[in-house]
């Protein structure tokens, strides 16, 4: 399958602007009815009728360039997100290393969950060299604290939480390499933007139970990386 290139892809995702409002890109800072702030090499001239787009679900407006030279920035999946709202196009994708996700049943209950079980999920992600999509590539990445254990209740919506979270693990969304804000060091694995409780019969860390909200919090968390509902329906 031939890749679409940047442009193509941004175009994928943005309805037409007759006449753009009075307004500044907020990507480059510059007025929406004159050129785009990003110059030099990679930026390939548009015409004036294309030179502001809308983003076809949220509305937000940029110039064309500017949101091809953000794509450039990013991983290049072929998703596009909105820098104003977040809106996600497309199907977001990120960098965590290769490793395995593995999860099975515990006969023990949470803290705050006692009519159920529990669900373990153990992830190993062994260090490595980072590749082109991680911040220093070429250089070697370490991987602290792993196997790591985390710990859902297996109850219907914990079981709902499980589904999402195995579909952010197959877009490479539940780890990270950057630096680890607990241990300072950089080159690491990291959690990304979905929270773990990886404390089981305590809460000593801020990572255990009880912790009431901690579901609706993964959801909506999950949702911000663009996995809803649906995702867990497609199996
Ligand atoms: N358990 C679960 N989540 C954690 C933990 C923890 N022990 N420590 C931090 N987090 C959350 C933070 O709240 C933050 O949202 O992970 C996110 C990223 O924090 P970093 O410190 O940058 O992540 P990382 O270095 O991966 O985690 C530090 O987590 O699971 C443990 O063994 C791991 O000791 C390490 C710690
Ligand atoms: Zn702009």
């Amino acid at each position: 399958r031939k890749g679409k290139t940047p442009e193509e892809v941004v175009k994928k995702y943005l309805q037409k602007v007759k006449s753009p409002p009075e307004e500044d890109c907020t990507i480059c800072m510059e007025p929406l009815g004159g050129p785009s702030g990003y110059k030099g090499p990679g930026v390939t001239p548009v015409s004036r009728a294309e030179s502001v787009g809308r983003l076809a679900q949220c509305g937000h407006q940029y110039h064309f360039q500017c949101l091809v030279a953000m794509y450039n920035n990013g991983n290049k999946d072929g998703s596009l997100q909105c820098p104003t709202c977040k809106t996600i196009y497309g199907v977001k994708t990120g960098n965590q290393p290769a490793g395995k996700m593995e999860y099975h049943i515990i006969p023990h209950s949470l803290p705050g969950h006692p009519d159920c079980k529990s669900i373990r999920i153990i992830y190993n992600i062994p260090p490595g060299l980072q590749g082109p999509e991680h911040p220093n590539p070429g250089k070697p990445f370490t991987a602290r604290g792993f196997p790591r254990h985390c710990y859902l209740p297996d109850s219907e919506k914990g079981r709902k939480v499980l589904k999402l979270l195995l579909v952010a693990w197959d877009r490479r969304l539940i780890f990270s390499i950057g630096t680890s804000s607990t241990t300072g060091e950089s080159d690491t694995v990291i959690w990304n933007e979905v929270h773990h409780k990886t404390e089981f019969g305590s809460n000593l860390t801020g990572h255990g139970f009880p912790d009431p909200g901690h579901l609706n919090n993964v959801l909506e968390e999950l949702r911000a990386q663009g996995i809803t509902e649906d995702d867990g329906l497609m199996e």
